[in-house]
């Protein structure tokens, strides 16, 4: 089937172009002075001191959960509706997954999240999904009250904000992904963990290289979690324009709001949050049928995510009921959004979306 909207699409520059061919040039390819630079200006960006800059998004979440030092006998509080990278590294240190639900936000519901802490509650880890935060000012008030640790899973929300104070400010550990479809890439898997706690960048530093405290003396058990030199040129140059691009996801967010019928359960904003809209989730009782009717249209759509985490196979000894989560799962629907999507595709993309709805019985 030809796709004539896509679901998300990265935006490449001729700088982006000059900065590949420049580290080219340099013949410096891995831990140079390109990646020390990315690293500085986006831990500053976020609000914290320190950047590691890693080979995925996955990598910087399994580095946060062992530089914080959590193994078996820990329990971590993870939202299940996420992608599996969210939870996987939490079994990749040996520690047990605790899942907790989400709210309207489709982030961390509160009350829930009160209920799951118990006193094996080591570390948390908040989600903020689709590009929208968690409530950070009860969860904070939670970590002042109990002392567990957190990690922010910043995957889906460069340059979003509660209170002013950008996601990533808030953790002990943040991690984000620079995944090609996310808000800004590196044009291929790379991701990085920040930090304030300069005993943890060291650590982290040491881990997401083979453990090393020296070229060929390694105290710490780990492997090659590095970023190329190329990979941060590209992400240093989409960091320049990560605000611009956020601003055009909530301009194309506005439009979508008010050019989809009143029947549609769009995405909400919450108080104090600004949201980045690294995704656009309806939610249909037909989901399917709905994803089916765009995609004949040629319109692109997909679930983010169809399976939550509590129900995958790999989790099946960790899995309770969460009810808002599993009812989410069966209707949500991204839209496309992406900077470059024009205001005559929205158009095309509402009017398909509100014909499907007319038509529906
Ligand atoms: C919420 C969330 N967490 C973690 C990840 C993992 O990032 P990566 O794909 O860079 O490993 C992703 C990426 O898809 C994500 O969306």
């Amino acid at each position: 089937m030809n796709i004539k909207i896509p679901l998300s699409k990265p935006t490449i520059t001729e700088e982006m172009k000059d900065a590949v061919l420049k580290v080219l040039d340099s013949s410096r390819f891995v831990k140079g002075p390109v990646l020390e630079k990315f690293e500085s200006e986006f831990s500053k960006y976020c609000g914290a001191k320190y950047g590691v800059g890693v080979s995925s998004g996955t990598a910087a979440i399994y580095l946060a959960l062992r530089a914080l030092d959590i193994k078996s006998g820990d329990e971590v509080i993870v939202p299940s509706l996420s992608f599996i990278a969210s939870a996987s590294p939490i079994l990749m240190v040996g520690a047990t997954p605790k899942f907790v639900d989400v709210d309207e936000s489709y982030c961390i519901d509160i009350n829930d999240l009160k209920k799951k802490i118990s006193g094996k509650t080591k570390a948390i880890i908040c989600v903020h999904l689709y590009g929208q935060m968690c409530n950070m000012d009860e969860i904070m008030a939670l970590k002042e009250k109990y002392g567990f640790v957190l990690i922010e899973d910043c995957a889906q929300a460069h340059g979003a904000e509660f209170r002013g104070k950008k996601a990533g400010s808030f953790g002990d550990i943040s991690a984000f992904s620079f995944f090609p479809s996310k808000n800004m890439t590196v044009c291929g898997d790379g991701g990085m963990a920040i930090t304030s706690d300069s005993g943890l960048y060291e650590k982290l530093k040491m881990l997401r290289d083979h453990g090393r405290t020296d070229k060929y003396l390694h105290h710490i058990l780990s492997m090659n979690f590095r970023m190329s030199e190329i990979s941060a040129a590209i992400g240093m140059e989409q960091l320049k324009h990560l605000d611009e691009w956020d601003a055009k996801r909530r301009e194309i967010a506005k439009i979508y709001n008010q050019l989809l019928s009143g029947k549609i359960e769009k995405p909400r904003e919450f108080e104090h949050r600004k949201h980045v809209y690294h995704l656009y989730v309806i939610r249909a009782k037909n989901r399917e049928e709905l994803k089916e009717y765009l995609l004949k249209n040629e319109i692109a759509s997909d679930v983010h995510y169809p399976v939550p985490i509590h129900l995958q196979p790999i989790f099946s000894k960790y899995s309770a009921p969460l009810k808002n989560t599993e009812r989410f799962a069966k209707e949500i629907l991204s839209l496309p959004i992406y900077p470059g999507l024009e205001k005559k595709e929205i158009e095309e993309v509402c009017e398909k979306v509100n014909l499907y709805f007319e038509s529906e019985k």
